[in-house]
């Protein structure tokens, strides 16, 4: 977003973070950005459902909530990579960042398999969220994201894992209330899971009213639990 200073924050566990300009929030947690965003989304998320839940039509909806640096969508694009599944990435950023703040979100290094694309398919993305452009970034990932505020949006139906990475209800509290967390369910697609960081009683409490299957698998490092919540 221009004219905002997003500053860069290193974590414990090498990785980089961003400070937001209007929440002061951190993006990820101090004790490890790319540890905490592949405890949560990759194995507690896509990859659980994968295991659990996938039923062979070989695609996988996903949507998340804030793209924010792209971590999240980096590790599904290298699962992705891994598997011989079709991923369907669908997100929506209201703050996208400056192309200027990449070089210093140290992400595409870090991973393992070391995919020599990784680091321009990471530039691709924000493109892309900047032109909100349709991309095929390689023959099993597509990427379709959006800037707007998700409050707002109607939500593309038949989701089944759904990426909730608002800041936390202290921040934002308005991305926590049950009419908006209804509509995450109304999303998704039976079997569908929605994963986060929050482990908060009441977000849990309001999650089971609405209907979900609510299971609290442990987080990762520097977080007792996190949550996973199952339409079934
Ligand atoms: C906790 S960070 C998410 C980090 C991100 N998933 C990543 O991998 O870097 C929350 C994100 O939500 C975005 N956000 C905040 N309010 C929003 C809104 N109303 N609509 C859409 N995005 C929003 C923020 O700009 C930020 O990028």
């Amino acid at each position: 977003m221009n004219g905002f200073n997003f500053e860069i924050v290193p974590t414990k566990d090498g990785s980089n973070t961003l400070r937001h300009p209007v929440f002061t929030a951190l993006y990820h947690s101090s004790w490890g950005a790319m540890q905490e965003s592949r405890h949560i989304y990759i194995r507690e998320g896509i990859d659980y459902y994968y295991q659990h839940f996938f039923d062979r039509k070989n695609q996988i909806r996903v949507f998340e909530l804030g793209f924010g640096t792209g971590l999240n969508a980096l590790l599904t694009l290298d699962w992705s990579l891994q598997h011989t599944v079709q991923v369907l990435y669908a997100t929506i950023e209201r703050y996208p960042l400056p192309l200027s703040t990449l070089p210093s979100l140290n992400y595409p290094m870090q991973i393992e398999s070391n995919h020599p694309s990784l680091s321009s398919m990471m530039t691709s993305m924000h493109e892309a969220l900047h032109q909100q452009q349709f991309k095929h970034l390689t023959p099993n990932f597509t990427f379709e994201p959006r800037i707007g505020d998700f409050l707002e949006m109607e939500l593309p139906p038949d989701i089944d894992v759904f990426y909730y990475d608002a800041f936390a209800p202290e921040s934002q509290p308005a991305m926590w209330t049950k009419p908006i967390l209804q509509k995450v369910y109304d999303s998704l697609a039976n079997g569908g899971i929605l994963v986060t960081f929050c482990a908060k009683g009441v977000f849990k409490r309001t999650l089971r009213e609405i209907g979900f299957q609510v299971t609290s698998p442990p987080g990762p490092v520097g977080k007792r639990e996190i949550t996973r919540a199952l339409k079934g």
